[in-house]
């Protein structure tokens, strides 16, 4: 029951302080000046992922019977909108404390098929992120980058985050394509997260900020995702954007024990057809791209 998630969640937090990494303690809450709200979640929800689980890894748990409308299976990639992976603790094992990924900022563009005069309103994007939970568990706390291609050609790529069912844009940090992003996501209360975003290449572009959340964090899944924000699909191909492959260089996923989990680029499986985006793996990179 999620009840006894929450409580257990509460207390081994409780329990496992020495665990949290000081600048979380020391991180301030957000200011609404540290932040533009530009959405709602929910635009781009996860059933859509494809209903057809992946074969079982051999490492995986069972889909939490709890959870008929998650995604059936602990690993995953997706060609409808979104791809990349997702591991969801099994209900006897110890939960998630934090998602960290590593990535390099891709370059966007149109794809062939698409014609401004024909959908004028429809601007291709892309999010990259990492976060906690919004699979099995509902509340969803995320970060990353979004970049969009405008008519005139140029790009803009922009930090954002997501919580309390809100998506913001980051005001007071930047990122260009071809700088590595760091973002690690970390449940440091139930209802409150600890956002640490970083830019690499010039590390006064960060965000270290602890946000609410609308309810209690369950700590049940950590994901890596590159999605296209339009939210419908005319033809394969079509309205989206075609972006530079993203090389997810750390994806690591933090229990509650302590202990430290690496998603492993190998046990991800593969789709080409129709494809907005493919999974690959480059050695222990997750490396997705467009086709
Ligand atoms: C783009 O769409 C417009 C309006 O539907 C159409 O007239 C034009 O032929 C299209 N261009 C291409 C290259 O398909
Ligand atoms: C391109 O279009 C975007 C969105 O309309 C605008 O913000 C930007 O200033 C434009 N850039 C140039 C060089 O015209
Ligand atoms: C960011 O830093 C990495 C590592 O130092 C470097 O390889 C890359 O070229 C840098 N990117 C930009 C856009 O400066
Ligand atoms: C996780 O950590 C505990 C102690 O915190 C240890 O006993 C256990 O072996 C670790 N599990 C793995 C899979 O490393
Ligand atoms: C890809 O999408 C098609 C059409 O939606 C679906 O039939 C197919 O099962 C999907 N493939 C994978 C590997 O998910």
């Amino acid at each position: 029951m999620r009840t006894s998630v929450i409580v257990s969640l509460a207390t081994a937090l409780a329990a496992h302080v020495s665990h949290a990494a000081p600048t979380d303690k020391l991180a301030a809450l957000f200011s609404p000046w540290d932040l533009e709200l530009i959405g709602h979640s929910g635009a781009h929800p996860f059933r859509e992922y494809d209903a057809t689980p992946p074969p079982p890894a051999s490492t995986g748990a069972p889909a939490a019977p709890t959870a008929p409308a998650a995604p059936a299976a602990n690993r995953h990639n997706s060609n409808t909108t979104t791809c990349g992976a997702f591991e969801s603790a099994a209900d006897d094992a110890p939960m998630y404390t934090a998602a960290t990924a590593v990535f390099v900022v891709p370059t966007v563009s149109p794809r062939p098929a698409f014609n401004w005069t024909r959908d004028p309103t429809v601007t291709p994007r892309i999010a990259v992120s990492t976060g906690v939970d919004g699979i099995s568990c509902p509340e969803a706390v995320r970060a990353g980058i979004y970049a969009t291609v405008f008519q005139n050609g140029t790009q803009q790529h922009v930090p954002f985050v997501e919580f309390s069912g809100r998506v913001y844009a980051v005001r007071i940090a930047s990122v260009a394509p071809g700088e590595t992003v760091r973002v690690r996501v970390s449940i440091i209360q139930d209802d409150i997260v600890n956002i640490d975003w970083s830019n690499l290449n010039r590390t006064t572009e960060a965000f270290n900020k602890n946000v609410p959340t609308n309810s209690n964090m369950c700590g049940k899944s950590v994901s890596w995702f590159v999605e296209d924000l339009v939210p419908s699909k005319a033809l394969p191909g079509d309205f989206f954007a075609a972006f530079q492959p993203v090389h997810f260089s750390l994806l690591e996923g933090s229990l509650i024990d302590g202990n430290t989990t690496h998603f492993d680029a190998a046990t991800a499986s593969f789709t080409t057809e129709n494809a907005l985006c493919k999974v690959d793996e480059s050695g222990t990179e997750l490396v997705i791209s467009s086709t």
